[in-house]
């Protein structure tokens, strides 16, 4: 079932030169999920924060954190980033080898599992996975970078996906990252996904415009 349109904020595109001030901004402008993108220049062509910066932005904010993990391998890595205070854990699955088992991993550690998935990647490569889930990634860019354009194929996978969410009756987040700005944002929602991460759409104009701007993305 569909949930409530949620916001999350990805702070790449925010000012990493006051980062706690930011995650509380955009706290207090409305956001729902804080998304983290966590980049290793090696999954991805660049490079951005760790596990310590998780832990350092943890006391600034009690809304979820939402930790997506553009790294391999992953699995080395969950328990810090859990013990730094994720309260989701999304690995790509193009990562590694065993999807499954780092699912496992990420909710032994009592944390919330994702999954993404790269715009290439077919929906058919979560088919065994939904069990382990608590949420799906549709990346609508290539990774590695903010404010790039919406591929707007994705809506299909997304449509796919919820379709299945819906037929398995399970209570999965379906989120959509990438190029997401307030005219795209109404067509993901209409394709399934309730979860919509916005860097720029979120960040452009300054603290003063965090409030509207994620009130627009909202709908
Ligand atoms: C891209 C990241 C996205 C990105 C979204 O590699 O995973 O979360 O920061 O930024 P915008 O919304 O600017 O495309
Ligand atoms: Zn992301």
């Amino acid at each position: 079932m569909q949930k409530p349109t949620r916001i999350a904020p990805s702070i790449l595109s925010a000012d990493f030169a006051k980062l706690g001030e930011e995650v509380r901004a955009i706290d207090t402008a409305g956001a729902d999920y804080i998304h983290v993108d966590v980049m290793d220049g090696h999954f991805v062509p660049n490079i951005t924060i760790g596990p310590d910066v998780v832990k350092a932005l943890r006391p600034h904010t009690k809304k979820v954190m939402d930790v997506h993990l553009m790294i391999t391998p992953v699995d080395p890595f969950i328990k810090a980033f859990a013990d730094a205070g994720a309260d989701i854990i999304t690995a790509q699955i193009e990562a590694g080898p065993h999807p499954h088992r780092t699912l496992q991993a990420i909710r032994a550690e009592g944390v919330k599992a994702g999954i993404s998935l790269n715009p290439s990647t077919p929906e058919s490569s979560i088919e065994y996975l939904y069990d382990t889930l608590d949420l799906i990634l549709v990346m609508s860019v290539n990774p590695g970078f903010g404010g790039q354009s919406f591929i707007y194929s994705q809506l299909k996978k997304i449509e796919a996906i919820r379709a299945r969410i819906d037929a398995l009756g399970l209570d999965i987040d379906l989120q959509v990252d990438g190029g997401v700005n307030r005219d795209i944002a109404p067509q993901c929602i209409a394709a399934g996904a309730d979860l919509l991460v916005a860097g720029s759409a979120t960040f452009k104009g300054g603290p003063s415009a965090y409030a509207e701007n994620i009130k627009a993305l909202r709908g």
